[in-house]
């Protein structure tokens, strides 16, 4: 019986092998020809079928055309897996980004303080919320002890948004979010709500009419003071540095009893951070909580207040602006 050296799984596994070992288009081309071309093994035993005895050699025939499609099959793969690496000729995803060598950008002051106030939260075990830039009167006031004609109100002088009611603003602060977490969660919990802000604010080298404002609240049995101290020291050393101390001055929002003003003492000065203080009665009950099982402490920053003491910058409006020449310093 006449034997075909292309009917074995050696033959099949050889030529899968070379296949998959192309590396350019003449070594496709050099396999195609040794492996289907008119010289190569297949064609010459198809050929040879024949010559073949009539009762062998329909069988002998199915299986020769079997190795043929099997070749063919291993030539398309080779030929579009070749397609697709040349297409994308030295392009190694694995490499790294020119814009992370030094001289093609970086991360702004303000986003790496952001970047480092989230780290040192979620390590305390506060979760970050996300809310909306366009918020309700009543959240962003009246939820907040701030009634129409309030003074206070003042402080946060706003835009309003003409829908005829005036009831919607671009968010003074993030604290409107205060109430809205409460309506939704049970005590115990610690939040941090950063967010972009929005005042009408005359601009000058510590006032933007434009600024990131990091709240936070932390509600629970028996949340204190003392723990308002102790989280706010433990953010501020974490973000200027451990040699810095921080102290409380009295002050007043109409959302917080007591409240205080942070400063910080640092390279030599007082500043003033931001404020805090203890979560209202009235806030919580506004949020569906009783006040006589739950108290909380709750307070509110720049992120690019601690930008600006951080790195030095003498302007805060400097932070808004696109100069490359500046913002590369830091
Ligand atoms: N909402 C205040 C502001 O934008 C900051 C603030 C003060 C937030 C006291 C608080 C707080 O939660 O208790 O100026």
């Amino acid at each position: 019986m006449q034997k075909f050296s292309t009917i074995t799984p050696e033959y099949l596994e050889v030529a899968k092998k070379s296949f998959e070992n192309v590396h350019n288009k003449s070594e496709l081309d050099a396999l195609k020809a040794k492996y289907l071309g008119p010289k190569s093994t297949i064609s010459q035993d198809l050929r040879q079928l024949i010559d073949i005895e009539k009762n062998q050699r329909a069988n002998l025939g199915k299986q020769l055309n079997t190795v043929k499609k099997n070749l063919d099959e291993f030539y398309k793969k080779s030929q579009s897996s070749l397609m697709d690496a040349t297409q994308l000729p030295s392009l190694d995803m694995s490499l790294p980004g020119k814009s992370l060598d030094k001289g093609f950008g970086h991360i702004h002051p303000t986003s790496q303080i952001l970047a480092q106030t989230y780290q040192i939260f979620t390590e305390l075990g506060f979760a970050i919320v996300d809310s909306d830039e366009i918020e309700t009167d009543w959240y962003n006031f009246e939820a907040l002890n701030m009634p129409p004609e309030h003074p206070a109100r003042d402080m946060q002088d706003t835009f309003y948004i003409d829908n005829g009611k005036m009831n919607l603003l671009p968010r003074s602060h993030t604290s409107g979010m205060q109430v809205r977490f409460m309506e939704e969660n049970t005590p115990p919990f610690k939040i941090i709500v950063p967010g972009r802000v929005f005042r009408n604010e005359d601009e000058d080298a510590t006032h933007a009419w434009i600024f990131n404002q990091v709240e936070g609240l932390v509600v629970g049995e028996g949340v204190s003071m003392s723990d308002l101290k102790g989280t706010l020291l433990r953010v501020v050393r974490g973000l200027l540095g451990e040699d810095v101390e921080i102290r409380f001055r009295a002050s007043y929002f109409p959302y917080t009893e007591p409240s205080v003003e942070l400063d910080a003492f640092y390279q030599g000065n007082w500043l003033e951070l931001g404020g805090a203080g203890m979560v209202h009665p009235q806030v919580l009950r506004n949020g569906g909580i009783d006040p006589d099982k739950y108290s909380g402490f709750a307070f509110g920053w720049g992120a690019e207040r601690f930008a600006v003491v951080k790195y030095g910058i003498g302007d805060l409006r400097e932070l808004w602006r696109p100069r490359f020449v500046f913002l590369e310093q830091f």
